[in-house]
């Protein structure tokens, strides 16, 4: 059997991968890039790589996430390992890096630290952008810090990473970035196969997802030096709750962006 073969065959087909997702899975499988999955197309491929793919289709049928299958999974072009004891990063989030380091380039920041960190995502990815920057990480859950060092050694990005309930026995910083978890308990519009495999203490969060974010604006203007700022990550209908209790909390220039749908993603303020 051929790869084009293969990939035409009903099991793949049911899988229902995307393109960027098919060659993903052919990348990891394979170690071909895509110029050498296209050169390789009509050769024929050893059972044993065909039977590997297939069992990726076969889960992936299932709902398991393919992130979670190949355990990788790619943000902001850094190539990140993954496992199901962390939230797969999202595109989404790519607009709280992109708002955070609009802040960098501004000028003035050298200390950011990334709460609520997963696998290290955005924390990697504010590096890779400012190296000149001093960039931190924590999450309350060991496997996620475990996930993030392993990353930032991999990427060799100087990232540290601690285990900490938000800012506990953390310092004070010019920026802070979080994307924590803020979906409801009982918000309907949740996708089964996120709730059945990604963690539930990187998803959920008590009083209508608030909880967490409304405990890192109190907490964070203790821990960002003057005029420091604060970008965080919510559900699109959360903006105006997210402002609304900012503004009461005293913060500053309380500023909502949108993600690349048009929703609004993150809340920028400042420490007055
Ligand atoms: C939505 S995930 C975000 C992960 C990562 N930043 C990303 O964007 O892919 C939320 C993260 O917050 C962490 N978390 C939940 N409660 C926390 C707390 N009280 N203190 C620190 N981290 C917490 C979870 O373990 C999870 O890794």
């Amino acid at each position: 059997m051929t790869l084009a073969e293969l990939l035409r065959s009903e099991c793949v087909r049911l899988a229902k991968w995307t393109r960027s997702e098919q060659q993903l899975v052919c990348s990891e499988v394979l170690g071909l890039s895509l110029t050498e999955q296209i050169l390789a197309a009509e050769a024929p491929i050893a059972d044993d790589t065909s039977e590997q793919i297939l069992e990726i289709a076969q889960r992936s049928i299932a709902g398991e996430p393919l992130a979670y299958i190949l355990g990788v999974s790619y943000f902001d072009g850094l190539r990140l390992t993954v496992d199901s004891q962390v939230l797969i990063p999202r595109p989404d989030t790519e607009t709280l890096v992109e708002v955070a380091s609009a802040l960098i380039s501004d000028g003035g920041i050298q200390c950011v630290h990334d709460l609520c960190t997963g696998s290290g995502a955005v924390a990697l990815a504010m590096k890779a952008r400012h190296p000149h920057c001093s960039v931190t990480a924590s999450d309350l859950s060991e496997d996620a810090v475990r996930c993030a060092i392993q990353n930032a050694n991999t990427l060799q990005l100087g990232v540290e990473c601690k285990q900490a309930d938000l800012f506990e026995g953390l310092s004070k910083f010019d920026l802070v970035t979080a994307n924590p978890p803020y979906i409801a308990y009982d918000d309907p519009e949740v996708d089964a196969d996120v709730v059945a495999h990604e963690p539930a203490m990187a998803l959920f969060a008590e009083n209508s997802g608030l909880s967490v974010i409304e405990r890192i604006l109190t907490d964070a203007l203790a821990h960002l030096v003057d005029g420091g700022v604060l970008c965080l990550e919510h559900g699109h209908r959360q903006a105006h709750d997210v402002r609304k209790l900012a503004i009461d909390m005293g913060w500053q220039s309380v500023q909502t962006y949108q993600d690349l749908a048009g929703r609004d993603r993150v809340t920028r303020m400042q420490r007055p």
